[in-house]
């Protein structure tokens, strides 16, 4: 694994048992299935992958806001899952997330100024007075007027309230932030806004994140590596431009050809995917993406054979046609 990471995750192992009763053993969901990455300090890694693939899972298991079956998770060398009560809170106060729905992760019954300061108290970060002011500070950063502590959160747009929640986030000056698609529940208009200030804020205060999208879009303007997940896996992952200019991956290629071309003289041919990726309960034996994939009708080895992350060029690529342009 690359040294001098700061997030080091290998072999996250998640499933979640459903369903079940007196007489039936529950079904598994496997949201991970052995997922490894990096994040390098001041870095963006992007995570990518269709609704399901396990990229919330994934965010959530290497915080430690849910508990993983199996692997490990490092952050600037520190065991996070092993980690006990106290060195969990100093692990706490470094990583931080931005969730999805400005709409629900925000206490409507508290100010946007306590919401803020919870963190600075939690911490212990700052005493009386000064809390208000640091506050103040933070919300002037992501740019809100001080006025907007005393404020609720029904009182906010979705846009300035995915501001709140980044507020919150650095409130305890993390090194390291989940963003799980920060701007997908907002309109366009706005979504260019948010994804420029977590730029600044990545500049100013040299942030790492871990950008989780759906779509590769946004992913683009905001992430130096990429790592396309499908099926609680990372299927394909490398420099933003080796990713998107030489994707390798069929699954990859499919998930590029959605993405709008900025110069309508190079319109790419839209590959719709075929059939549906397999139940989250029952793991195929072979390659995840076989039942939705074009190499898979000449290769019955796509059927038979999972496939390991390797190497093929500059990026990491889990295909056995990862050669095949
Ligand atoms: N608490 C849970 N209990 C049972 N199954 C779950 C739970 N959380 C997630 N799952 C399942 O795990 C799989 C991965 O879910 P996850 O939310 O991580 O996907 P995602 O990539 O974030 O999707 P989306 O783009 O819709 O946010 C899905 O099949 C989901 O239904
Ligand atoms: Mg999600």
């Amino acid at each position: 694994m690359t040294s001098g990471a700061l997030l080091e995750v290998a072999d996250l192992v998640k499933h979640f048992p459903q369903g079940g009763g007196l007489f039936r053993s529950p079904r598994v969901v496997h949201a991970l299935n052995g997922l490894s990455l990096t994040v390098a300090p001041k870095e963006t890694l992007a995570l990518v992958g269709e609704s399901g693939s396990g990229k919330t899972t994934a965010g959530r298991a290497l915080l430690r806001l849910l508990d993983p079956d199996a692997g490990t998770v490092r952050f600037d060398g520190v065991d996070v899952l092993a980690a006990d009560r106290k060195t969990l809170k100093g692990l706490r106060r470094r990583m931080q997330i931005v969730f999805q729905d400005p709409y629900g992760s925000l206490d409507p019954r508290m100010t946007v100024g306590a919401s803020v300061a919870e963190g600075i108290e939690i911490h212990r970060l700052a005493q009386g007075p000064e809390i208000r002011a640091r506050v103040e500070r933070l919300l002037g950063e992501v740019g809100l007027e001080p006025a907007a502590a005393d404020k609720y959160p029904h009182q906010f747009s979705g846009g300035q309230r995915q501001r709140i929640g980044i507020a919150r986030a650095l409130a305890v000056d993390p090194e390291f932030v989940v963003l799980d698609e920060p701007v997908s529940a907002l309109d366009v208009s706005v979504q260019a806004q948010v994804l420029n200030l977590l730029l600044d804020l990545q500049r100013d205060r040299g942030l790492s994140y871990l950008f989780i999208a759906h779509d590769l879009a946004v992913v683009r303007q905001m992430a130096h590596r990429i790592a396309v997940m499908y099926y609680g896996r990372i299927v394909e992952q490398g420099s933003r431009d080796d990713v998107l200019e030489r994707p390798r991956h069929p699954y990859t290629r499919a998930l590029l050809s959605a993405v709008p071309e900025p110069d309508p003289e190079t319109q790419r041919v839209r590959i719709v995917l075929p059939g549906d990726p397999p139940s989250p309960t029952t793991p195929p034996p072979g390659c995840p993406f076989a039942s939705r994939c074009y190499h898979s009708a000449r290769d019955r080895r796509c059927d038979t054979e999972r496939p390991e992350l390797r190497s093929v060029g500059a990026t990491l690529v889990a295909c056995h046609h990862a050669e095949t342009a």
